[in-house]
């Protein structure tokens, strides 16, 4: 067996160059070649269970969605829509970073970052920045002086000599992936990948990183509105689901404690808007939901869903129509979560219905109410986790009333009027009286 003194891959035979780094006379014959190149298998006892140790990121929102901050020699992608914030909040965490940073300027110049660091008050003599698109030099340079921390802006502005394909297409973000992540874990520095994503939400190019890597975290967000969520949908070293909050202004991003009054500022009730109080991570949170329902009999249907996911809304208003108004089967539906945060939680169920009702009849929900509740096939409305702290969320942005599913057993919360729901039906009984005595 042969190792490469440079990138550490092993090969059968020796060669001239290295087939993983391409480094040249770099492979030297491993002393103990007598076991055919077996591997001696490890008794589970004797493997360590020590947590890894961890690095804070200097936001306290970061730590929370990593699990505790960075881990040294763990690969961790960030991806989300360009102009989200993405390298805003990276040049941000240099600068409250001491530790030794590479920062892969392979998308923009370092003159735009110097300049970007300028806007944002980014001072740090830990950070440097290397003008490279060349992976082969970014895994060199971890390899010859390890950084604690590299951040590589973006990974698909990468272009790696030796593979053929598009710069960003799945070959060239492959081969740079297969460079770098070997070098990062090998000189236990933690890198960190920027990845565009496309609308559709798939980080463009591969879907092979999400393989690749130890943590996934997407920033969503509507751009043209403040806030901004960090989310976690994968994490080899702590909790997926989890989100940290922030908000964009003029020196860049602030972390948020709560979100809900960002969220909820520009609020004009009316039919089609509804307040939820949902779960996300251990967070609660109030967002609005709003449904807008145009056209009459289309043959063709439109279901357009922002913020819901889509199969959802579609068992959704199969269960409005089935129990209410079949004739929300020919129009046009778009449900909208207001900030384009991505609620996953099935305690918005009975908001996105009431909204699309709502929007179909042209009637408004209590507006001193939040909606709470999961909504099951035949339209009963179920129990949702962490009932009290969504009903605390509620009563500190405001809201008087609170309709909850029934029997969950909720603690009273001072100041908060709660009105159990058996049945959506029981939710929307109020429109249903006035609907029918108009
Ligand atoms: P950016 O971090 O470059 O986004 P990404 O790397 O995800 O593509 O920029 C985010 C947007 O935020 C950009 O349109 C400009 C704006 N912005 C601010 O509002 N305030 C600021 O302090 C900065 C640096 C950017
Ligand atoms: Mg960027």
């Amino acid at each position: 067996m042969f190792a490469c003194s440079e990138c550490g891959a092993q090969s059968l035979r020796w060669e001239g160059r290295c087939k993983a780094c391409g480094t040249w006379g770099s492979l030297d014959m491993l002393a103990d070649a007598g076991n055919n190149g077996a591997v001696d298998p490890v008794a589970l006892n004797d493997v360590s269970c020590r947590p890894a140790p961890r690095t804070a990121t200097g936001f306290a929102e970061l730590d929370r969605v990593l699990g505790g901050g960075w881990v040294a020699g763990s690969v961790v992608l960030i991806g989300g829509e360009p102009g989200i914030g993405k390298s805003t909040l990276l040049l941000q965490v240099c600068g409250r970073s001491a530790t030794r940073t590479v920062y892969v300027a392979s998308e923009e110049s370092p003159g735009q970052i110097a300049l970007r660091a300028q806007r944002l008050g980014v001072r740090s003599d830990s950070l440097y920045l290397l003008d490279t698109c060349d992976p082969d030099a970014v895994a060199r340079t971890l390899t010859a002086e390890p950084p604690g921390l590299c951040i590589v802006d973006s990974v698909q502005s990468l272009v790696c000599a030796r593979v053929d394909g598009v710069p960003g297409g799945p070959a060239q973000v492959r081969g740079a992936a297969a460079l770098l992540v070997p070098a990062a874990r090998a000189a236990r520095c933690t890198l960190v990948l920027v990845g565009q994503m496309t609308k559709a939400g798939d980080l463009a190019g591969p879907r092979f990183l999400e393989h690749a890597v130890d943590a996934v975290l997407l920033f969503e967000g509507d751009r043209h509105l403040r806030v901004r969520a960090l989310r976690s949908v994968k994490n080899r070293f702590g909790a997926t689901d989890e989100i940290g909050l922030f908000e964009m202004g003029e020196r860049g991003l602030r972390e948020v404690e709560r979100a809900s009054d960002l969220l909820l500022t520009d609020r004009r009730p009316g039919p089609g808007s509804v307040v939820a109080a949902v779960v996300e991570g251990r967070r609660a949170l109030c967002v609005e939901v709003q449904a807008l329902l145009v056209g009459e009999r289309r043959p063709v249907v439109r279901r357009r869903a922002q913020g819901v996911d889509a199969r959802r809304l579609e068992l959704l208003v199969g269960v409005v129509e089935s129990l209410f108004c079949g004739e929300i089967a020919g129009r046009a539906v778009f449900v909208n979560v207001v900030g384009g945060l991505a609620v996953r939680d099935r305690g918005l169920d009975l908001a996105v219905a009431a909204a699309v009702l709502g929007a179909q009849l042209g009637l408004e929900v209590d507006r001193e109410a939040v909606v709470i509740g999961e909504v099951g096939l035949r339209g009963e409305v179920r129990p949702v986790p962490r009932l009290e702290a969504r009903l605390k969320e509620a009563r500190a942005m405001g809201f008087g009333r609170a309709l909850v599913p029934a029997g969950s057993g909720a603690t009273r919360i001072p100041g908060l009027e709660l009105r159990e729901v058996e049945h959506i039906q029981d939710a929307l009984l109020p429109w249903a009286e006035s609907v029918a005595s108009s």
